[in-house]
């Protein structure tokens, strides 16, 4: 009898690149065969977010949670986390999930919620890191896949990818270059945590 398969929950608030890489990833390196893991749900917190249309497309379950319809952080967490874990998840991908998550979400999934920043970490966490970077002219950018911790983008490095800044950059330049090497580095690092579990 084969194993039962791991579920995998991605957390988005927008255009859905990573969640595409990651859906890529899964269906041409056959996880489901090969790692007993499938993306089994996709929550977005914005009804707007394109990525919501991709997993649609792709036949993934997608469920809406609009964190405007809660009356606090709080509220909304502990909704979101009842939503997760109706799948019973062995990982929690954030891909760009532009929320701040409640102290309890994170100790909740703590070794299992994932997060991937547009930034070396731990040099610009929060928001605007391309521009911060070509402010501070850095030569070289890239992006960083990592354990959540309580602390905003920081936690346990898994994976790595540098790209050079070129002279003409622009923050939009700059993220697309930044952009291409999330989407080699997030797979990449899911990959190594479930062969490794
Ligand atoms: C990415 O740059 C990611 O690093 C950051 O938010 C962006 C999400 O882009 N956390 P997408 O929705 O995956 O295209």
């Amino acid at each position: 009898m084969s194993a039962p398969l791991r579920n995998i929950v991605v957390l988005i608030s927008g255009a859905g690149s990573n969640l595409q890489a990651l859906m890529r990833a899964a269906q041409q390196e056959q996880w489901e065969q090969r790692l007993q893991a499938r993306i089994a749900a996709v929550v977005s917190n914005r009804s707007d977010a394109p990525g919501l249309a991709l997993a649609r497309t792709a036949g993934l379950a997608c469920e809406l949670l609009d964190h405007t319809e809660y009356p606090s952080r709080h509220a909304f967490d502990a909704a979101l986390m009842t939503r997760i874990d109706a799948h019973q998840p062995t990982l929690v991908l954030l891909a760009g999930f532009m929320r701040i998550l409640t102290p309890e979400f994170v100790r909740h999934y703590e070794g299992r919620l994932i997060n991937i920043h547009p930034s070396l970490l731990p040099a610009f966490t929060g928001l605007h890191t391309h521009r911060r970077a070509l402010e501070a002219g850095c030569k070289v950018a890239g992006a960083t896949v990592h354990r959540v911790t309580a602390e905003l983008d920081h936690g346990p490095i898994l994976a790595q990818a540098a790209v050079p800044v070129m002279p003409d950059d622009s923050p939009e330049t700059l993220a697309a270059r930044v952009r291409a090497a999330e989407h080699q580095i997030y797979p990449q690092a899911v990959r190594e945590w479930l062969q490794t579990r």
